[in-house]
């Protein structure tokens, strides 16, 4: 999550009665932080399952259970919170609550400020697996994605009830991540891309190998920022311990020559080629199938090393390429070889990492690289970064070519 990603945004949080109540609490949390102000608003039996104390000390403001509250001055709760909001969101979406919602139902404060909004509703239905799949259910969700509605989720796995299956709701981390992607400019709507990132692993041995200190980071930022901009994301990850952000397709590969493959299998579908992954330039010719020992003359080991594919030269020598993109580390004189390495590379855009440790760090500062000059931009969250780069590929984009 980037610093204040939310900020500016406010929510109205409509929690209805289902177990998963308690995975607000994280949310609510998780939106505040984001910089979001939470207005929330319970019905009767979500009360049952966390109280209004904790909702508002973790929202900050007076949870409103009922419309018959005075402390609305005009009385009426039902119209004043929604004209404040960006958003309604219910989370968790019972099914009752699905139901009401579809028939256009106003029966309590919650049912009667959706229906009488004018503002986005988002719902995040929470259910057992046999109330999810019951037609009715599945007839008012088909009903209220036709009238507009987002719906997110709902999950699958373990349930609250012991069984296994459809209906529980998002986890927290995932609902935030899905409220932070509606509200995202959709920037890249419609258009696919392909990006690499973390480091590569060449074996030395069965248990031995080179690597490097690229952490993903970055990659997973972009990947998660061109996701929120409206494109279809593939990221091909090289070994590393990341999430994989919300909506985004992963393909994890460990060598080179592997996230070489896996790129040139994909790269005909991409619009946009984004290659951060620190890609080793170099293997050892054979890696011994055994693990090396210690002999007892202690002979050390030799290798002789090969060169890797170089993946982002060979997108950008397709006949059709991508917009491609390439990432820079290096351990100085960036500025020149920086625009050096992009001419070499023949991509329109590069960007420079300004000194070398940002590997891992949560922040960085970079230089783009093209034709027309350089530009600095000022150091940021990798999170808020990668959405300005997104913003300044989206801006150089070619308009989709109809033969791709
Ligand atoms: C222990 C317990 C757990 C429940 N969990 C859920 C649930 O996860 N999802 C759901 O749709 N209903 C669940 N229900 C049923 C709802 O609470 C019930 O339908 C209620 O009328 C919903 O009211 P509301 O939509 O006004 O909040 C549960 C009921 C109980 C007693």
């Amino acid at each position: 999550m980037a610093t204040a990603e939310l900020a500016g945004k406010h929510l109205v949080l409509g929690m209805t009665g289902g177990i998963a109540c308690y995975k607000i609490a994280e949310l609510t949390r998780l939106l505040t932080k984001a910089g979001a102000t939470v207005q929330v608003v319970m019905t009767e039996a979500a009360t049952q399952f966390i109280t209004p104390v904790t909702m508002q000390a973790l929202s900050g403001r007076p949870v409103y259970t009922s419309q018959w509250d005075g402390r609305v001055p005009n009385n009426m709760a039902h119209i004043d919170l929604s004209r404040e909001a960006d958003a309604i969101v219910i989370a968790p979406a019972s099914t009752d609550f699905l139901a009401k919602l579809a028939h256009g139902m106003a029966d309590d404060l919650l049912s009667t400020l959706c229906v009488a909004r004018d503002c986005p509703l988002l719902v995040v239905p929470a259910m057992n697996r046999q109330m999810w799949q019951n037609p009715a259910t599945q007839r008012n969700v088909t009903q209220l994605r036709a009238d507009g509605l987002q719906v997110l989720g709902p999950d699958s796995g373990p349930q609250a009830c012991g069984e296994v299956g459809d209906g529980r709701m998002l986890e927290a981390a995932a609902t935030y991540e899905a409220i932070a992607s509606f509200f995202s400019p959709k920037i890249l709507a419609g258009r696919r891309v392909l990006l690499t990132a973390g480091p590569t692993f060449e074996p030395l041995d069965p248990v031995r190998g080179i690597t490097n200190r690229s952490s993903g980071k970055m990659g997973f930022a972009l990947a998660r920022a061109a996701q929120q901009a409206g494109a279809e994301v593939h990221l091909v990850a090289g070994p590393v311990a990341l999430e994989t952000p919300w909506g985004v397709f992963r393909e994890d590969v460990q060598t080179a020559q592997q996230m070489h493959d896996a790129v040139m299998r994909s790269v005909a579908d991409a619009d946009i080629f984004i290659g951060v992954a620190a890609v080793a330039d170099w293997r050892a010719d054979h890696a011994s199938e055994h693990k090396i020992k210690k002999t007892a003359e202690r002979t050390l080991p030799t290798f002789t090393f090969v060169e890797n594919p170089d993946i982002l030269a060979t997108v950008a020598k397709l006949p059709h390429p991508p917009f491609a993109v390439g990432f820079a580390a290096e351990s100085g004189d960036l500025e020149v070889h920086g625009e050096e390495k992009r001419a070499r590379k023949n991509v329109p855009l590069l960007i420079g990492n300004l000194g070398p440790l940002t590997f891992g760090l949560d922040d960085n500062e970079v230089i783009l690289f093209e034709a027309s000059g350089a530009t600095k931009l000022p150091r940021a969250d990798k999170q808020t970064l990668a959405r300005t780069l997104i913003a300044e590929i989206a801006k150089r984009l070619p308009e989709p070519s109809p033969i791709r």
